[in-house]
């Protein structure tokens, strides 16, 4: 078993994570339940700013929220003095309501709307990450109507394809984010906003992808990003303040996955913006970036209660779970992979490879296809590791099955952080069909 953060098997041969039983947790809470270990997102965080402490350069590491937001989770970011990087207006809302400080809040998406616009620039978040000529063009003129100037980042498309899942890389040059640098429309971007009285242009962006193992993408695409720098200093006179090089640090998901540790991503980002920075005799900017995955996917275990089973002779044995696509759609979306085990029976023997299928009417819903399995029976609860990131976040409620309840759990004690969605909460929204008055019809 992958026993991690600090997660680990107990005398009565349960899986216990940040100690606490988790068949405890099951009785309590209910299945499915979403159990994050707070001991190892602190962890992360740490180490990632850490890294940037040793090194003596000013930063930001700011939680990409979208891997998992909610009021408590906001909360343990502000209190690990991470910044924040929201994509919506929920997102934005959710984190104001929590208490983040605005100017901690950096704000970015492809389609933000007037309204979200006007509610960051009225809520005097730290920055925007712009990321197209309409946004800029909106941004302007509602700092203008407001008075007020408003900080930006410009989001750069590199051109580097990151080896992750091509459903989940977005630094190609093919992409609908940011501006482009091999078709001059970057040049034009920064050329407006130095020009306009409204915008004060903090510096660039980029994002690689996601779920990234080793840093040569991140070296490229510095490189890339510092070719355009050298001749936007010298023609138009931009010396960027910041430097983001956004997220994408992978975790390990299952055995084979090897991901570099925080200090080594940083370190080496560090490196190599050093290097051109001193080559040109430039001042080191502040550098940013923004992990979401790492810092709190393997951080969550989903419980689920195992229910009916299916063994077809000769060709597989289904383990049916109360759960699936409509709490964890990785899967079906992504072909991605877990592990789990038993948690109530984790030191048992392994019988066999089980396949563990959701409970959506769906074939595709499958969470993992082959997971070694003591002699599993109906009521027996199943841990599926490493399902912190886009998991809740994605979650829906295809199927009308209500979202599960999450914990966060620590030094022996749990607390319930988001209360499991009811069936009452499901209809909340829907509003009675009127009926139109039958016309009665002759002729
Ligand atoms: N910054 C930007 C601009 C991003 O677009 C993303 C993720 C991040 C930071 C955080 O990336 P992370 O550190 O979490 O890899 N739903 C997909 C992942 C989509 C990622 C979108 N952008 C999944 O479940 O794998």
């Amino acid at each position: 078993m992958y026993e991690h953060g600090t997660m680990k098997i107990n005398a009565a041969g349960h899986i216990e994570i940040g100690g606490v039983d988790t068949v405890k947790l099951a009785h309590q809470y209910g299945t499915p339940l979403f159990v994050y270990d707070t001991a190892l997102i602190k962890e992360r965080a740490k180490a990632f700013k850490s890294a940037f402490e040793e090194e003596h350069v000013a930063f930001q590491v700011a939680y990409a929220s979208k891997a998992f937001s909610c009021i408590a989770m906001y909360q343990l970011a502000k209190s690990l003095d991470l910044s924040i990087d929201v994509v919506s207006g929920g997102e934005l809302y959710t984190a104001l309501k929590a208490g983040v400080e605005p100017e901690k809040i950096h704000f970015h998406g492809n389609n933000k709307s007037i309204e979200e616009l006007t509610m960051a620039i009225d809520a005097k978040i730290g920055c925007i990450v712009a990321d197209n000529f309409y946004e800029l063009e909106l941004l302007q003129q509602i700092a203008s109507k407001h008075g007020t100037v408003v900080q930006i980042l410009l989001r750069l498309t590199p051109g580097v394809e990151a080896h992750t899942h091509e459903f989940i890389s977005t630094g190609q040059e093919d992409s609908k984010f940011g501006f482009d640098l091999a078709s001059g429309q970057a040049t034009e971007a920064v050329r407006i906003a130095l020009d306009s009285k409204q915008l004060k242009l903090l510096g660039v962006h980029s994002h690689i992808g996601s779920q990234i193992f080793e840093t040569d993408g991140f070296v490229l695409a510095i490189e890339k990003v510092f070719d355009q720098l050298k001749p936007w200093r010298e023609t138009l006179g931009f010396v960027p303040e910041v430097l983001n090089f956004g997220g994408g640090f992978g975790i390990r998901y299952i055995e084979g996955d090897t991901p570099l540790a925080p200090n080594v991503y940083v370190k080496e980002i560090i490196k190599e913006t050093k290097k051109h920075v001193q080559a040109l005799g430039w001042e080191m900017p502040e550098i940013w970036i923004e992990p979401g995955r790492s810092l709190v996917g393997d951080a969550g275990t989903t419980l689920y209660s195992i229910g009916s089973t299916k063994d077809i002779p000769n060709v597989r044995r289904y383990l049916s779970v109360d759960g699936g696509m409509s709490d964890n759609i990785r899967p079906a979306l992504y072909d991605a992979k877990y592990e789990g085990a038993l948690a109530n029976r984790a030191t048992d023997p392994i019988e066999d490879q089980f396949a563990i299928a959701g409970k959506c009417c769906e074939s595709g819903d499958m969470l993992i296809w082959d997971l070694p399995l003591p002699q599993v029976k109906p009521g027996d609860l199943l841990a599926m590791f490493c399902t912190g990131a886009y998991g809740y976040s994605m979650a829906n409620n295809y199927n009308r099955i209500p979202r599960p309840a999450v914990v966060f759990v620590e030094d022996g004690s749990s607390q319930l952080i988001i209360k499991r969605e009811t069936y009452q909460d499901l209809i909340n929204l829907d509003q009675p069909y009127k009926m139109q008055e039958v016309v009665s019809f002759e002729n």
